[in-house]
This record gives C-alpha cells, structure tokens and sequence, in this order.
C-alpha cells in the first residue's frame, strides 16, 4: 500500500510589499533583493489575519473532495504560536468544520515541524488506511525593522491530506535526520520577531543539508541523479540555488548548472513573490513545482530537504502519480497571487506595527482580509473568529 499526499493547498495574505518599496527606503540597490537573495516581493498579513486563518483558508478546497468525517486528525506546525497552551488547529478544526472525534495537536520546530506532522500522519495513516490525516503548516515571518533578515519576511500556510493510495506523490518510506543544539534563529516567548544569526544559519543549513543527506544515502543507496526534482526549505529562493550546488559538488554529479537549476526552478516561483512562510515555506515550494512545471511530472522523483533552525533537519522522497494535474488548485492559486494589494512603505509599517491589545477589553479588527475566514476581534483574551459572509 503507498502512503502520501492526497491533495495540497496553499493559502497566502492578500497584501505584499515589493522589495524595491524597501530597497528605496534603505537606499540600496533592489537587485540585492531580486537577485542576491532571489525575493521580489513579500506577503503581508492584515490586521485581522493570524495563522489560524491562514490556515483554515489554505485548507478549504481540500474539503471539497472528501468526506470530512473521513479525517481522523489534524496536525498543525507553526512557529507562530498564538497560544502557550491552545493548540491553534483546535480553532481550525471548528471553522472547518471536522468531526468531533478527529484528534488535533500542535507541533513545534522552527520551520521544521510540518515535515515532522507529515511522517507522523504517514505512519497513522498505514495504521489505518481508511482514515486521512490533515496537516496545516501555517506561520507569519517577522523580523526587526532594518535588520538583515526583514527582506525575508513573509506569511502563508500550506495545507496537506495525508491517506493511502494518495492522488498527488508517494512519499517513500526512508528518510535522513540531522539534529544539532544550535543558536542561529529562534524566537524567546517574549518576543514577536525573530533573533537570528543570518550568516550562521545558512552556514548551518547547508551543513544539515550535507548530513541529513547522508543519513539518506546510507538508509536508502538512492543517488543524487536519480532525483528528478528538489523542494528546498525556502527561507529565500538563493537558498535552494546555493543548497543545489551545495549537494551537486558533494556528491560529484555530472549534472550541468542548466540541469541543477531545471530540478529546483519550478519550485521556486510561489516563494519568490510570497517570501518565507517557515513551515509552510518548502511546501509551497512543491505546490509550486506541481503548479508549474513545464513538463508531466507523473512517476518523476522530487527530493524533499527540510530544515528548521535549533536546529532538525529532514531529507527524504516521494514519486509523483499519474494523474496528478486534474487534482491540483492551480486556477485558486493563480487568482489569489493575482488579485493581492501592493502596500506602500508607510502602509506596510502600519500593518507591521499592528499589535494585539493585551488588556483583556473587547476590541475588534478592520475587515482586511479577503479570506473566508478572519480574526474578528479578541475579547477577555480570547480570539474570536468568524466566516466571511
Ligand atoms: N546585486 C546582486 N546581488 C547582490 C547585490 C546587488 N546589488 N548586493 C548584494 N548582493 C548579493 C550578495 O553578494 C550576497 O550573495 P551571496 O550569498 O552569493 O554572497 C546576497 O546578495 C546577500 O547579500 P548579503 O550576504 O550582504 O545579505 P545580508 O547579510 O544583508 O542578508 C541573510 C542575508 C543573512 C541571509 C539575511 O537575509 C537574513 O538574516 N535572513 C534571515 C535568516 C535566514 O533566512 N537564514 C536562512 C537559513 S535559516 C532557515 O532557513 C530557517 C528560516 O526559515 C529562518
């Protein structure tokens, strides 16, 4: 029996800020962004948006297919924790609706975590094939205003089924890890944006990229040329150019530089305009590469490298189905990059220094939000969602 992915989805804020707005406003040079760290433009999230919503959103279209009673958990990775206890897919699972007796846990690892929601819903799912596991990866990327890392902001959220007999990619049973104690991103309880030692994380990326590798190799005997494809964590699009040619020269491929690039450029483009979305970022990647490769991908491998600061990383595959392109959302997706809002530099610092009120007072949030689903207001502390009408 093959286990894998059913359906996948992807949702994003309908506001971006294109990086020649900030390039202008640091006096630099855009192409730094556009082409130093491969990044046009970054999504931005309205006021009454979080990752609950994002994720919601992201998730309906694949309840149009299936029966919803037929999903026995719901797993949702973030980084972007809005409760210390809560887990932020409980909300999820009532917005959309899921049977009461599907189970909802939250996962953390930087930007790690969906992976480690999706071999673990492969594993319920071989448990029990008749029952589906949906994973939502869902985070908002925030950084200090002028520090190295605000080019790489951006929001989004991937939602993920996982059953038997899957319409999209078998994921293949091996895989390779690689855990270190490290500190080049992380994010104290008291913070809303992130700490990261950028030159070091990337250093520690393409290094867990080497060993993940590795410990793939050694578990599977699978060789770099036979993977057709590469869905890279994308913090930036640069990354997963650098972590190509990374693994292309540690493992002695014959592969030209036009090739290397062909196995990663499909993956590329929904990143470039949404910017770093974490857990849901490498995701996307593969939404984008099934969106928007040239070619039929049925029965190609692609080549998973998951990475999330701490730091965890993952290396593992899957073979794409025959039949997969009447399955995909590529129409929803187009529109929804289509019809975002380009924000001026003063509208984006609004929205950036929008803060939740903390006093336990009854607020509520401007309609921003073009989703189905938004944050309405927060009242005693609590967050009140609602469905767009
Ligand atoms: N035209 C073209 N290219 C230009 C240019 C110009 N005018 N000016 C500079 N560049 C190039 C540089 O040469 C450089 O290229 P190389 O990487 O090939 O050397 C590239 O643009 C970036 O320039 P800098 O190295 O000067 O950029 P920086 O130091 O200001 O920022 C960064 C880079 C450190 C990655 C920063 O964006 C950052 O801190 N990002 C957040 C952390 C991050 O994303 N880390 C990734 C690994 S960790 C991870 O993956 C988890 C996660 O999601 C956060």
């Amino acid at each position: 029996m093959s286990v894998g992915i059913d359906d996948i989805s992807f949702y994003t804020s309908n506001f971006y800020l294109d990086l020649k707005s900030l390039a202008d406003v640091h006096n630099i040079d855009e192409e730094k962004f556009y082409l130093g760290i491969g990044q046009e433009k970054m999504g931005i999230v309205a006021a009454d948006e979080d990752v609950v919503t994002m994720a919601a959103n992201a998730a309906l279209p694949l309840l149009e297919s299936i029966e919803k009673d037929s999903i026995s958990t719901l797993m949702f990775a973030t980084e972007t924790g809005i409760d210390q206890s809560k887990a932020a897919g409980v909300y999820v699972h009532r917005l959309l609706g899921l049977s009461n007796r599907c189970r909802v846990v939250e996962l953390k690892q930087a930007c790690y975590s969906a992976t480690a929601a999706i071999q673990m819903a492969c594993a319920l799912v071989a448990r029990d094939p008749e029952k589906k596991v949906l994973v939502v990866a869902s985070d908002i990327a925030r950084y200090d205003l002028n520090s190295s890392g605000e080019a790489t902001q951006g929001c989004g959220a991937a939602a993920i089924l996982i059953s038997a007999n899957p319409r999209l990619l078998e994921i293949h049973p091996e895989s390779g890890h690689y855990t270190e104690d490290v500190m080049d991103f992380w994010r104290p309880n008291y913070r809303s944006t992130a700490l990261v030692d950028g030159k070091y994380s990337t250093k520690i990326y393409l290094k867990s990229l080497k060993q993940a590798w590795q410990h793939y190799q050694e578990v599977s005997g699978a060789e770099f040329e036979q993977m057709d494809y590469f869905c890279y964590h994308l913090p930036f699009t640069r990354m997963a150019e650098k972590s190509q040619s990374q693994l292309a020269r540690y493992t002695k491929s014959e592969c030209s530089a036009e090739q290397l690039s062909a196995k990663i450029d499909p993956s590329l483009h929904y990143n470039r305009i949404i910017g770093n979305s974490y857990t849901a970022s490498m995701y996307i990647g593969l939404v984008s590469l099934l969106d928007n490769a040239e070619e039929d991908l049925s029965g190609k491998r692609v080549a998973f490298f998951s990475y999330g600061s701490g730091c965890v990383a993952e290396f593992y595959t899957g073979t794409v189905m025959p039949g997969y392109q009447q399955f995909l959302h590529r129409e929803q997706h187009r529109q929804l990059l289509d019809q975002r809002t380009e924000l001026s530099y003063p509208e984006y610092l609004e929205l950036y220094n929008f803060e939740y009120p903390t006093d336990g007072d009854e607020h509520h949030f401007p309609e921003q939000t073009k989703g189905q689903f938004r944050l309405e207001g927060i009242n005693q502390h609590k967050r009140i969602y609602s469905v767009r009408g």
